[in-house]
């Protein structure tokens, strides 16, 4: 099996409250704050999946804001994996912005982060190796990944 992809629900990440910090001149999230959130959940969310933790970022695909948040808003960021390759595995991560005055909801992000497995510096074959098949039983494997 060269490629898969993982068929399963978009799962909570994190949370994160958006305070002046975050804040642009104008008063909304400012975008780098968005992305550094994106790229560190998405690791966290790879690493706990995989259990290999020498990831670097390779890729940021799909970046289109599509909803302001606020400050005082509720920022929530869900994961999924979306592909698993030989030394790289994409997860597709959606941020999700609830306005807590009039509980309403939109969705600020839906993009895909690809990491690469390091050993030594260079791209590490991680996904081909023992260690991480046996993480899976056969069973766990047909159930979660789909060959494509
Ligand atoms: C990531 C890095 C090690 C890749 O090195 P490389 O010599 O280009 O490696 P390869 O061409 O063999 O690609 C390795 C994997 O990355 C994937 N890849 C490379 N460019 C990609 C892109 N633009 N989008 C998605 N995947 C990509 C390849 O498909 C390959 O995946 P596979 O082995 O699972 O099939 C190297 O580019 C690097 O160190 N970049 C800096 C990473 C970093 O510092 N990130 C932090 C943000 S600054």
């Amino acid at each position: 099996m060269e490629n898969y992809e993982l068929n399963q629900n978009f799962e909570i990440v994190t949370r994160r409250l958006v305070l002046p910090r975050d804040l642009n001149g104008h008063g909304n999230l400012y975008g780098g704050s968005m992305l550094s959130w994106i790229d560190e959940s998405s690791y966290l969310y790879a690493v706990e999946k995989i259990g290999y933790t020498n990831m670097v970022t390779v890729s940021l695909e799909n970046v289109r804001f599509r909803s302001p948040a606020k400050m005082g808003d509720s920022v929530i960021i869900l994961c999924r994996i979306y592909q698993i390759k030989k030394t790289s595995i994409t997860i597709q991560t959606k941020a999700i912005v609830h306005d807590t005055k009039t509980n309403q909801t939109s969705e600020i992000i839906d993009c895909f982060i690809t990491f690469v497995c390091l050993k030594n510096g260079k791209p590490f074959p991680y996904f081909k190796t023992e260690e991480f098949k046996n993480k899976y039983n056969k069973n766990d494997i047909n159930d979660i990944l789909i060959e494509h």
